[in-house]
């Protein structure tokens, strides 16, 4: 307990929460006064929130203690005005002290409760919820994460299970490897490529909108996360048996041990090595143009890009180079043509004019598209309102016009009128679609009778490859009724997960069934079997595969999407910046992870404060990977 006088002017003992050094004051007796002096009234003061007086004026301290409520100090400048309002005590009226003084009184002075305003109420509930939410999301967020990175144990290879190898760590491979329950197999995958690659963001990395870690996840951080061990082999499948049922793979990376090539038997095959891109034998085309579908595509897109801009920048470069060097041709007006367009054209409007300026302005789009309009999935208005945006944009769009011939620096194109012309170019994008990959066409001639159709693999409702026993596939290797897309192929690993969930489930319980019926008899034992025998009954019930339209989506350049949505039984066709945010969000749900949401979330934070990195790859790998970059750097200096 401590009883300060009213109108002594010195500093009051109290603690503090802060860590100032506070001196205590000389004590002081709350009746020390002298016989002339007023009798002391007192006061006891609640907790509340001053300034330390051994502090810099600027400086607030929280303090906790008594205090006193003295109607002669000076009360100290408020530091928050509305804050130190809500919770100083009141202070006291001089003319209300002095009249008690007069009468000799001592009074105990209880300050009047503070009475909250609706408003103050609920600002002060809103700043807890705010509070209590920021706190949560960041306590959640540490959680996921954490969880993430640290995989727990898991179970060890089990040579009793079903051996299932899973071809490919794309679209549709990860999204069965992600669903599957693997306690019931043995599980091997086998990629060229050991990570899943999110393609829908692929053309924002041609031009530094992302970086290209952002939108890939480790095969091995997805296989650490199941039940059982799963192998993970970084090697191309070189041949499929599915006679012997067997798969052989090959080491093709540029590092190879003794071991490089080896064969293993399956019980289950799961086929999902995606496709390779359409050529049309054209030639010159793989020796000159650029193919967009993985991640080292839009690395070198990125470089080339900005190597036809520095050559064309070079001292004395002649107008007719300059012109060509900074033709940026893209064949093939299907989306993803068209998303390379509309990059394109950010990164011009955006980065090129502000650190090329001299040169910006010579940057010349051209989509060639065979077909007389630009994506032919998509709905009239759509394709309409892409063709106006992209002539706003000064893209130059020529239908009807199909590349015969690729030349190291133009491309001979017959226009609508049937005219030959050659067109050059600096840098020469191949988005023409997709055609069989080698393994898959060789597969195929192994079943003539099963396998006729030359556009991929044919699977029954069940995604059971049609001749051949254990072996599904799924994704853009197969001929379907549905396009070739990232949503068919992720809703098919799911599918296919699920039924293999099952099919471990009968699995187990048949095994479960014959210890029962091997079991001594007991009372319960008929009911057991009969138990068993139902949930055998429903997990051997499977269904066949059912596409769920979810719409689709492009980005067109300069914050603009075109969105086709199913709604009930009709269709929303939707373009414009609406569509560009429901884009962005929509894509920005569906990456794998949190941290690839993260990253990517960051990359376009980064973007927009810092614009794009006009840095040709060199640095880019030095970003990426630190050590190989310093020894690159260090390698070109000298
Ligand atoms: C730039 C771009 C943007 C796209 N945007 C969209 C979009 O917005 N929405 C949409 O729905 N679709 C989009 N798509 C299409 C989508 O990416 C594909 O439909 C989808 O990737 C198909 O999945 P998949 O699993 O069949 O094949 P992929 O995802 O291509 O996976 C194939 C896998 O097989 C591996 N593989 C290859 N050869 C072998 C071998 N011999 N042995 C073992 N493994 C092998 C590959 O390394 C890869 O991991 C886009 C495609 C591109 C290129
Ligand atoms: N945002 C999205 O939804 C998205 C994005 C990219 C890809 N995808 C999907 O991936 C698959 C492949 O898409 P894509 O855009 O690579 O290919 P695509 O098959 O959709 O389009 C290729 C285009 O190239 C044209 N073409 C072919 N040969 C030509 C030639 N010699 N000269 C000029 N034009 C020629 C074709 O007429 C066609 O329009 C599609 O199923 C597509 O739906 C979807």
């Amino acid at each position: 307990m401590a009883f300060r006088q009213l109108g002594e002017s010195q500093a009051t003992p109290y603690f503090s929460a802060s860590l100032h050094l506070v001196t205590p004051p000389a004590p002081v007796s709350a009746r020390g006064a002298s016989s002339n002096s007023p009798p002391p009234v007192v006061a006891r003061a609640p907790l509340y929130a001053t300034r330390t007086p051994l502090v810099r004026p600027t400086t607030v301290s929280l303090t906790l203690g008594l205090a006193r409520a003295s109607p002669i100090q000076t009360p100290s400048k408020p530091f928050s005005t509305s804050f130190r309002r809500s919770i100083e005590p009141p202070v006291l009226p001089k003319s209300h002290v002095a009249e008690h003084a007069a009468h000799g009184e001592e009074r105990v002075m209880v300050p009047k409760p503070y009475v909250l305003t609706r408003f103050r109420r609920w600002r002060q509930t809103f700043g807890r919820f705010t509070l209590f939410v920021i706190l949560t999301a960041t306590g959640a967020f540490l959680y996921v994460t954490q969880a993430a990175s640290h995989p727990p144990d898991q179970l060890a290879a089990d040579s009793t299970k079903p051996t299932l190898v899973v071809l490919g760590s794309g679209w549709g491979a990860t999204s069965f490897l992600k669903n599957l329950d693997t306690e019931e197999y043995n599980v091997v995958v086998v990629s060229p490529r050991n990570y899943f690659l999110f393609t829908p963001l692929l053309p924002s990395v041609t031009v530094g909108t992302l970086e290209p870690r952002s939108i890939i996840q480790p095969t091995r951080f997805i296989s650490r996360h199941k039940k059982r061990k799963v192998a993970v082999y970084e090697a191309e499948a070189q041949d499929v048996d599915p006679v012997k049922k067997t798969v052989t793979f090959q080491d093709l990376s540029d590092i190879r041990g003794e071991a490089g090539s080896v064969t293993i038997p399956y019980d289950y095959l799961v086929y999902a090595v995606g496709c390779e891109n359409q050529t049309f034998g054209i030639k010159g085309v793989p020796e000159y143009a650029c193919f967009l579908k993985e991640l080292s595509d839009a690395d070198k897109i990125r470089t080339k890009l900005l190597d036809c801009i520095e050559t064309a920048s070079f001292k004395d470069q002649p107008e007719s180079e300059i012109d060509r060097l900074m033709h940026m041709v893209v064949v093939g007006g299907g989306p993803t043509g068209v998303e390379y367009a509309g990059e394109l054209h950010d990164f011009l409007i955006d980065d090129l004019k502000k650190w090329y300026p001299e040169i910006a302005d010579r940057l010349k789009i051209t989509l060639i598209e065979a077909l007389p309009n630009v994506l032919p999935a998509f709905s009239k208005q759509l394709i309409q309102y892409t063709e106006s945006t992209f002539k706003e944009n000064k893209i130059d769009v020529l239908t009807r016009t199909m590349v015969k011939d690729v030349k190291e620096k133009s491309v001979v194109v017959q226009d609508a009128n049937k005219e030959i012309k050659e067109i050059p170019y600096g840098l020469l994008v191949w988005a023409t679609g997709n055609t069989s990959r080698t393994i898959t066409r060789n597969l195929m001639a192994k079943l003539p009778q099963a396998q006729t159709q030359r556009r991929g693999l044919l699977v029954d409702d069940y995604m059971s490859m049609l001749g051949a026993d254990g072996v599904y596939a799924l994704g853009d290797c197969t001929a379907t009724q549905y396009a070739p897309t990232a949503q068919a192929a992720s809703q098919q690993g799911i599918y296919l997960a699920q039924t293999f969930n099952k099919l471990g489930n009968k699995a187990k319980l048949e095994k479960e069934l014959s210890q029962l019926r091997a079991s001594p008899d007991a009372p319960t034992k008929a009911e057991q079997i009969e138990a068993t025998l139902k949930k055998l009954n429903r997990v051997s019930k499977l269904s066949p595969f059912h596409y769920s339209h979810q719409g689709s989506l492009a980005y067109i350049g300069s914050e603009k999407a075109i969105a086709d949505l199913p709604i009930f039984s009709g269709n929303l066709a939707s373009g414009g910046g609406a569509a560009y945010l429901f884009w962005r969000s929509a894509y920005l749900s569906n990456l794998y992870s949190v941290r690839n949401r993260t990253l990517v979330a960051f990359d376009w934070i980064k973007v927009k404060i810092f614009g794009r990195d006009v840095s040709e790859s060199k640095c880019a790998r030095f970003v990426s990977s630190p050590w190989i970059g310093i020894i690159e750097i260090t390698a070109q200096a000298q």
